[in-house]
């Protein structure tokens, strides 16, 4: 593709076109207008109780709250007082309804099988599997590791804790032993819920293998309950059962719960800027009421649609788009196991003509993928259903958007570009389908009683159109609780750069109307391909090689993941530059963290270019990385004179 290049993160012309709601969604939406849709919002930012309390009576409660909102910054507490149960309202609520016997979650495995669940089937499903856990031991507080692939069992998995009260962590099935051993550590679990391998283009990615080496390190977990996916049954240890036979023994009734509205729902791991990923605590009551509002308005969800967010539930937005906020709202839920390219570039159009897709939530990497592969792939299929089209995760380049909007969505289907954070809990800034034109590019306007500010480094406001940093002035109910088992990383993370105010790590701007241009993150995290990483995490995993003595991880422009990482390495006196050193260095991040997070290149150093006070100096390195194509192949450069010119430019810049 000509038109991209790597422009693409930062491009934001502000003379952007722009695409009105088209009129059938205003028609019919629940925000219909502009005016609509400010008049909700001021409401929501001039009385945030008042609109939250409204919020909330959509959704069962045991007892009702006290108090909309107890805000210390930096801890709130949403609907204190109140009880509910988040499985509860996803499942036992429709029971009652016209969704009973509506497809709840419709499966399709990469090599064809598929498999569908009505809400009374799942309801029973998971009640089973809140029972099985019951039987191992587990009662509300426990903490309960997930370490699964795309399949409806995972969904289960986290609709069984979320009943109990269980607080799960659900562990992305692309992480390798250590990362899973040391998120397990950190949260202290006691079962630990995995298969034995899932499908990926074509091969089966063992998980139960990566969980046993984890395992050998973890002590506190007593349990561990094997989906068998493949044809063979998985060998079972000591501490294993086979899940089947242990779910088939339960019955299929179970009382779920009144559960404290602040009752902890699940710990997620993200990276953030030391080496430590940070457990990011979400709770029960606030973030039920935030990701079933969003789900309902972002997507102007009906009950015919066929809904699919094609996030990993191991990622924020499987959790919020994929299981909690569509079942909530008793939605059609596709679940896809495999990889977009299997059999054959066309598979997710093939699966979007044959499940009569509606909406389709995907992220910009994989519309840059798809781009890449060719338009006859989509254009042999019948895309008719599809009506809306969203994107999250990462900037969205206009051509990428453009694209999107044309030869996937006919013309005719608005496109929603979220912007959210595993941290936000749920979407934080969208263009609404009904009621706000879209920019391409830009994430466009707060959803209600979200407060998004663009500050300069000493907190005055920025001008329109001035970069500066994002922050969210106010709470909202899907926030993060705080880091587990960490609340002073918690504090000192998110609100000591402006005091009592939630700072995202973003950089953005505000066009003359009010929308919102992300330019991407103002730390050392790293976004690959959609996934979030720490440069530190790598880094600690490359010093930890016995022939390396510093190294320094950026990330570099990449015309379809968006950033590619670049480590810089200097070895240990004695040791010699080799390639096979190059390729241990790289698998050793492959097999401690993932295959996901490896670096693109390994740069040799004499030295890391550092401040007097020692610190390396990553900007200078990430430009140097970015030069790439114009200094030839860097990836054979040992030259640290070049890092001390580049040095010498870096303080002319400051
Ligand atoms: C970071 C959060 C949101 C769930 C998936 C990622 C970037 C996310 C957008 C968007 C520009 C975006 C930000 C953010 N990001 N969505 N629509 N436009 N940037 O969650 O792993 O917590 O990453 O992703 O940099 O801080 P996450």
């Amino acid at each position: 593709m000509s038109a991209m290049s790597d422009s693409r993160i930062t491009s934001v012309s502000t003379e952007a076109r722009v695409f009105p709601p088209p009129a059938a969604f205003a028609a019919s939406a629940r925000i219909g207008s502009r005016e609509a849709y400010d008049a909700v919002y001021a409401r929501s930012i001039q009385e945030p109780e008042a609109f939250w309390a409204e919020q909330a009576q959509s959704f069962h409660w045991f007892t009702p709250h006290e108090r909309v909102l107890e805000w210390q910054a930096p801890h709130a507490k949403w609907f204190v007082g109140g009880t509910t149960n988040l499985a509860y309202n996803c499942l036992d609520r429709h029971l009652a309804g016209p969704r009973a016997d509506a497809t709840a979650i419709v499966f399709e495995g990469e090599p064809g099988d598929v498999v569908r669940y009505t809400y009374r089937e799942l309801h029973a499903e998971v009640c089973r599997l809140a029972n099985a856990l019951t039987q191992l031991g587990v009662v509300a507080g426990d903490r309960v590791g997930i370490y699964m692939g795309m399949v409806p069992e995972a969904a289960m998995a986290m609709l069984a804790c979320a009943r109990l009260g269980a607080v799960h962590t659900v562990i992305f099935g692309g992480f390798a032993a250590e990362a899973i051993r040391d998120r397990l550590n950190d949260a202290g679990a006691k079962v630990v819920l995995t298969q034995d391998a899932a499908w990926r283009r074509g091969g089966q990615v063992p998980l139960k293998a990566q969980v046993d080496r984890a395992l050998a390190d973890v002590p506190s977990v007593e349990h561990v309950v094997v989906l068998q996916r493949m044809a063979e049954a998985p060998a079972l240890g000591e501490r294993d059962y086979d899940w089947r036979t242990l779910v088939a023994a339960q019955s299929a009734e179970h009382e779920a719960p009144a559960l404290d509205a602040e009752h902890p729902l699940f710990i997620l791991y993200t990276s953030g800027t030391t080496g430590k990923p940070k457990g990011v605590l979400h709770s029960t009551g606030g973030y039920m009421v935030g990701t079933a509002l969003t789900t309902r308005h972002v997507f102007e969800l009906r009950d015919d649609d066929v809904y699919w967010c094609t996030a990993d539930v191991g990622w924020i937005t499987g959790h919020s788009y994929v299981v909690y906020g569509p079942l909530c709202n008793g939605a059609t839920v596709m679940m896809y196991e495999g990889a977009p390219n299997h059999p054959a570039p066309d598979r997710f159009w093939e699966l979007i003509a044959k499940h009569k897709i509606s909406i389709l939530y995907t992220a910009p990497t994989a519309i840059r993928a798809f781009i890449k592969w060719g338009d006859e792939h989509p254009q042999r299929h019948d895309l008719s259903s599809l009506r809306l089209l969203g994107t999250v995760g990462e900037p969205i380049n206009p051509e990428a958007w453009m694209w999107y909007r044309e030869v996937i969505g006919g013309e005719r289907c608005p496109i929603v570009d979220t912007w959210w954070q595993t941290e936000t809990g749920g979407i934080m800034m969208t263009p609404l389908p009904g009621s706000i034109p879209a920019k391409p590019g830009s994430c466009c306007l707060p959803f209600f009683g979200v407060s998004p500010k663009i500050l300069r480094d000493n907190g005055e406001e920025a001008e329109p159109n001035e970069g500066g940093l994002l922050v969210i002035d106010k709470p909202w109910p899907s926030m993060l609780r705080t880091i587990w088992g960490d609340d002073e990383r918690f504090r000192a993370t998110y609100f000591s750069r402006f005091e009592g105010k939630y700072f995202t790590g973003d950089g953005a701007r505000r066009d003359a109307d009010g929308y919102f241009w992300v330019m991407g993150r103002v730390d050392d995290v790293v976004n690959v391909a959609g996934h979030r990483l720490g440069t530190a995490e790598v880094e600690s995993v490359l010093v930890a090689h016995e022939a390396v003595a510093e190294a320094a991880v950026v990330g570099r422009p990449d015309e379809l993941k968006g950033q590619a990482l670049v480590g810089f390495v200097t070895l240990k006196g004695g040791v010699t530059a080799t390639e096979e050193l190059r390729a241990a260095l790289i698998d050793k991040v492959s097999a401690d963290i993932g295959k996901f997070a490896r670096p693109d290149a390994v740069i040799w150093a004499d030295a890391l270019p550092k401040t007097r006070s020692g610190k390396i100096m990553r900007r200078l390195l990430a430009r140097l990385a970015a030069g790439e194509t114009e200094l030839g192949d860097v990836t054979t450069l040992e030259d640290a004179a070049v890092l001390a010119s580049l040095r010498d430019r870096e303080g002319e810049d400051e």
